[in-house]
């Protein structure tokens, strides 16, 4: 689903030139939950904005869903970000402006869905997420650990093929960060395919694989236990 090969990022200001990513290679298979890992700095938010298509690479290979995205015009990047990724952030980049209804809906509204198709989605998310009595809400209005459900209905609208979060707990309390974490658990059992950037060990624990990065390269891939087990119980 995502092929990435000698993937490369520098940035560049006037005086310096910092190299975030130095030839990564990685493979996501429909149906992974992988975590990214690694020291501050390592370069995970810039691999994970290149994959969500926020950001271009350098140089190197991003194959999404066997097109080409290194080197892709705008338009084209554009096209394949609102029809396959669902982005969760930190900070949960609502906007404050808009009610919690209007938050959800923006995704489809940039899909030019109908809007009484619009208001049916929204509705059907928003109860998926226990956030239905706060669509009149405004953000600000909410606890964290609403607006990122907020955030996360959101990411779901336009059912995307793969969900992008960094750090989704971050900013969260070890409930709230908790409950994020079991709705990413069921989404990944419901058969999405996800890329998590995160701090926490124990956030990694609920994915598949973990990714360690530092100064801009891949360490090491390990399987993590409890999804060891279960692949093992399943095939027997
Ligand atoms: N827009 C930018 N302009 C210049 N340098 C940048 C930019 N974005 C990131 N960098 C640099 O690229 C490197 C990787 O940054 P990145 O944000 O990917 O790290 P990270 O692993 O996500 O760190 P953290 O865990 O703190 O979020 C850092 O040295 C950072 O300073
Ligand atoms: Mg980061």
């Amino acid at each position: 689903m995502i092929k990435i090969e000698k993937l490369s990022k520098i940035f560049r200001t006037e005086e310096v030139e910092t190299r975030a990513l130095s030839e990564i290679s990685l493979k996501i298979n429909q149906g992974d939950f992988v975590s990214i890992m690694g020291p501050s700095g390592s370069g995970k938010s810039t691999l994970l904005n290149i994959i969500g298509l926020l950001d271009s690479a350098s140089g190197g290979s991003y194959k999404l869903l066997d097109q080409e995205m290194a080197g892709a015009k705008e338009k084209v990047k554009s096209k394949a970000r609102k029809e396959n990724i669902g982005f969760i952030f930190q900070n949960f980049n609502l906007i404050d402006e808009l009610s919690v209804f209007d938050n959800i809906e923006l995704p489809l509204i940039y899909n030019h869905v109908p809007a009484s198709d619009r208001k049916k989605k929204v509705n059907e998310i928003a109860a998926k997420l226990g956030i239905s009595h706060r669509l009149k809400h405004f953000p600000q209005q909410l606890s964290g650990g609403q607006q990122q459900r907020v955030a996360v209905a959101r990411a779901l609208i336009n059912d995307p093929k793969i969900i992008l979060a960094d750090e989704p707990t971050g900013n969260l309390d070890s409930k709230n960060g908790n409950e994020v974490m079991e709705l990413l658990t069921d989404l990944h059992a419901n058969g999405a395919t996800i890329l998590m950037v995160t701090h926490s060990d124990y956030d990694a624990s609920f994915s598949q694989k973990t990714i360690l990065m530092k100064d801009g390269v891949v360490l090491s891939e390990k399987l993590n236990h409890r999804n060891v087990d279960v692949l093992v119980t399943s095939k027997n």
